[in-house]
């Protein structure tokens, strides 16, 4: 087989790409180690950036996005007993977007196999060959077990953080940026209706919680919890406890409800330099992770393959080399960016058992600080919201 562009992972990162190339003339096809039922079930980020909306939208992906997702035009920080509003919309003009990552994973899926595109689901053993060269090949096993090679004038590593293309690359040729914090979230959608309209980041003695949704009938919720702790010491009398727990102020209670879904999820900022390696291109998880709590993962994943589809279409199109010369750095720009942004959020928002009480004091200074001043609260509203994109 032969293609332009040859993808691994049918994440955000890697179905996006497949889009916008297919916008720009550019053919590839996409190979993926789950099931197309798994990846489109598959519950992980909530926000969308401002910047990430009007991109969907741009690219006609957005018309169910239109439909039911949620706009929002602030956050709500809780602590100490009280609820400091960040002003999203009033402070930087925009919004963000509350619309699962499984939808549109879904509504990319939909869009791909309605232009013929090939997603191949349930793939095997898949590997990168030649990518030092101009004639990169990816060798797999299908669903059936058949072997195939395909023939592409670039790969894109798009396959997550613990996928292969990453792997592929020889130590000696990539730098690797790795920190790990002590906390991990545990995550329940909630069969309820949410308790408020914005997301609450509760910040309480016990640890972090968060307050989101996935729709006016369900709610998203998440507990700052030990990396080494497991889901099977958590019932769903704990898990609710807990919650109430933390969320406690006057005249606010969560609605409980059947929880439907449950994960464990550790944290840890990681960047490898550079996104790139011959003739692969690393995109989204595979080549950056952010904790959690910036809301910021996916929406970088986004960023990323657009800026490679205008490299590749310059490229190969064109024959035009420039842009694929800077695209590692252009993107790593706005990771870094995201990557201090997380760290900051994680910090100042998780309770640190192994801080010392001169940091707990400068944590909640700086939460009061965030809070009350409209230059800290904007700061965090303009990363929050997502910088334009270029
Ligand atoms: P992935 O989504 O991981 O996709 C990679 C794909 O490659 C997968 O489908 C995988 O099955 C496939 N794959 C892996 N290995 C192979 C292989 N060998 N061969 C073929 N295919 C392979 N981000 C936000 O922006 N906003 C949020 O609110 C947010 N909240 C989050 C909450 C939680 C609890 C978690 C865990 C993450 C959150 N994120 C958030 C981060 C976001 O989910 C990820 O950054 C995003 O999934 C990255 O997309 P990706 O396409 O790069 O990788
Ligand atoms: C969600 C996830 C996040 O990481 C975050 O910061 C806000 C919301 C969510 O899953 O809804």
């Amino acid at each position: 087989m032969r293609t332009q562009v040859a993808i691994v992972g049918a994440g955000p990162a890697g179905l996006l790409l497949s889009h916008l190339l297919w916008m720009e003339g550019i053919d590839s096809i996409v190979l993926e180690n789950r099931s197309r039922d798994y990846v489109e079930k598959r519950v992980r980020a909530g926000v969308c950036e401002d910047p990430t909306v009007k991109l969907l939208r741009e690219v006609g992906l957005a018309e169910r996005l239109d439909v039911e997702g949620m706009p929002h035009r602030g956050i709500v920080l809780r602590f100490d007993g009280e609820d400091h509003r960040i002003a999203l919309t009033d402070l930087t003009g925009r919004t963000i977007t509350v619309y699962g990552q499984q939808e549109i994973v879904k509504d990319l899926i939909a869009a791909r196999l309605k232009a013929d595109a090939q997603i191949h689901f349930e793939v095997s053993d898949v590997e990168l060959h030649d990518v030092t060269g101009d004639k990169p090949r990816v060798t797999y096993m299908d669903s059936d077990g058949v072997a195939h090679e395909i023939q592409a004038d670039v790969i894109a590593g798009c396959d997550g953080f613990h996928g292969i293309s990453r792997p592929s690359v020889p130590d000696s040729d990539l730098t690797v940026y790795d920190h790990v914090y002590p906390f991990a979230w545990l995550g329940v959608l909630v069969e309820a209706p949410p308790a408020n309209d914005e997301l609450i980041y509760a910040n309480h003695e016990n640890g972090f919680a968060l307050h989101s949704m996935r729709t006016p009938e369900v709610t998203r919720l998440y507990l700052q919890v030990d990396p080494a702790d497991s889901l099977d010491r958590w019932s769903d009398a704990r898990i609710w406890d807990e919650l109430q727990t933390r969320f406690a102020i006057d005249g606010f209670a969560l609605h409980e409800g059947p929880i439907l879904e449950r994960l464990l999820s550790p944290m840890r900022s990681f960047v490898v330099e550079p996104m790139r390696y011959g003739r692969l291109f690393l995109a989204g998880d595979s080549a950056h992770i952010v904790p959690p709590t910036g809301a910021k993962g996916m929406n970088l994943a986004v960023h990323d393959v657009l800026v490679l589809s205008r490299a590749l279409k310059a490229l190969l199109s064109e024959g035009n080399s420039d842009l694929v010369d800077s695209y590692s750095d252009t993107c790593l720009r706005r990771v870094w960016r995201a990557e201090q942004f997380s760290y900051f959020m994680t910090t100042m928002l998780h309770r640190d058992n192994h801080a010392d009480a001169f940091q707990h004091r400068l944590r909640l200074a700086q939460l009061r600080y965030t809070a009350s001043s409209s230059a800290a609260a904007t700061s965090l509203a303009e990363n929050y919201v997502g910088l334009p994109f270029p």
